[in-house]
């Protein structure tokens, strides 16, 4: 009796690691989403997932994706699937980069680190943030995944250039110049929530902390999180309670220009950085930044976050690409969640992608093993999608793939 029974059910073997036990049980990027949800205070996880405004660009950055229809060939020979690719002049594993995120140490200690750990195995550049909650060369110390360095543009151009070149000096490949945000986004999640960093200690924080208590022992366990590359100079280093806006409006340059642009080119070049512009959002600024010299633009809408009412990145692709040619790498970022968007924006002509969310959901929600899940997620979902659209590499991934909907997608049920 036994025996047959033993033959006919297997026994689940137990996982002992919460993290793994919690992760197992998830099926997508929205799975892990309410995940973190779960572990982080609602004010950090609203931080993470929140847009501008009535979040118009951040639920159409998704939105466009699903409304991108792919028409795949049958009876091709699928049996070795390939995504590797050039992104920035060298072969890597994917085309796939992780896009740079500020104060990322919010969602979990380890922060950068952890999402640097995890982009090496999948061999994925990452892009550390101005904003950062560990410096160029604390990261660079640990990463063996390929390192960008995304830069705000000070008003101190002293201190642009010294991060310039403590990125070079410290082996990243390229500067990422994010050109969106002359002033912050109204987040009007943060801006109910009184959302400062780092978070400040009211009744409402005391109460959401105590509701999550491995988030608040951690903050507590863990060295303060502060803007480390910025550290003791820009006046404010997140060691003081501030909003985002504040702080941004106070430092950047609302002065900088297509004209102030070359300048910084230059800085990078002298040092021998690539220069990717991101945060083009049309095809006239497009055009603009290829005469001005950049090695690669990111088509971004800050992942909503910025100016509200914008297309997603997606519906870009192939109005810039036709007009900017392929003598630039595009890399297009905003609502990527599965394997299937990433195969659609390199179908509509983007070279690369980036992904913003979905890694600091993982991160949220178990630390390094949750952006590895991620990370696998996704790539796994490019790897199936192309073996069942019949194009075995990216070369073959071409725009007669994908027809698009535009503007006709009904909100997202939050
Ligand atoms: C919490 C958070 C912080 C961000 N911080 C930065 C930043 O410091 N610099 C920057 O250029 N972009 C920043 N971004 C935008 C991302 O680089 C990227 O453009 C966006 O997340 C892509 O959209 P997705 O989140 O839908 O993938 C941030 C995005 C998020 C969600």
């Amino acid at each position: 009796m036994l025996e047959s029974l033993t033959s006919l059910v297997q026994l689940k073997s137990v996982e002992w690691n919460r993290v793994e036990r919690k992760l197992a049980t998830c099926g997508d990027v929205g799975d892990v989403r309410k995940l973190a949800r779960r572990q982080l205070p609602g004010g950090v996880f609203d931080y993470i997932d929140g847009g501008a405004e009535d979040e118009i660009s951040l639920e159409r950055n998704s939105s466009a994706f699903r409304d991108a229809v792919l028409h795949p060939n049958v009876l091709r020979d699928v049996s070795t699937i390939d995504t590797s690719t050039n992104v920035l002049g060298v072969a890597r594993p994917t085309p796939i980069v992780l896009a740079p995120t500020g104060f990322t140490r919010i969602a979990h200690p380890d922060g950068e680190l952890a999402v640097a750990r995890a982009a090496a195995a999948y061999g994925m550049p990452y892009g550390l943030s101005t904003l950062g909650t560990r410096s160029i060369e604390e990261l660079a110390d640990v990463a063996t995944a390929p390192l960008w360095f995304q830069v705000y543009v000070w008003k101190d151009r002293g201190l642009v250039r010294e991060m310039i070149e403590r990125s070079a000096a410290a082996g990243y490949e390229a500067i990422i110049v994010t050109i969106d945000t002359a002033v912050l986004g109204r987040r009007e999640r943060d801006v109910r929530r009184g959302f400062t960093l780092p978070p400040k200690i009211g009744l409402d924080t005391f109460v959401d902390g105590a509701l999550h208590p491995r988030w608040s022992l951690d903050l507590f366990r863990h060295e303060p999180i502060t803007f480390s590359n910025v550290a003791g100079m820009s006046g404010i280093d997140g060691g003081t309670a501030i909003t985002l806006s504040d702080y941004v409006n106070d430092q950047f340059d609302q002065a900088l220009s297509w004209e102030s642009l070359d300048w910084m080119i230059e800085a990078a070049r002298n040092v021998g950085l690539k220069v990717v512009l991101k945060g083009i959002q049309r095809v006239d600024d497009a055009e603009r930044a290829v005469a001005q010299g950049v090695d690669a633009i990111a088509l971004s809408n800050h992942g909503g976050r910025q100016i509200d009412g914008t297309p997603a990145p997606v519906q870009m692709l192939t109005g810039v690409r036709d007009a900017v040619g392929s003598g630039i790498q595009v890399i297009c970022d905003g609502g990527i969640r599965r394997g299937s968007d990433v195969v659609k924006a390199i179908a509509l002509g983007a070279d690369a992608v980036m992904l913003g969310r979905p890694y600091l959901y993982g991160l949220g929600a178990g630390g390094q093993r949750g952006v590895s899940w991620v990370l696998d997620h996704i790539v796994s979902g490019m790897r199936r999608t192309m073996a069942l659209c019949g194009r075995a590499t990216v070369g073959e991934l071409t725009p007669d793939l994908v027809t698009q909907q535009l503007w006709r997608s009904p909100p997202l049920q939050r």
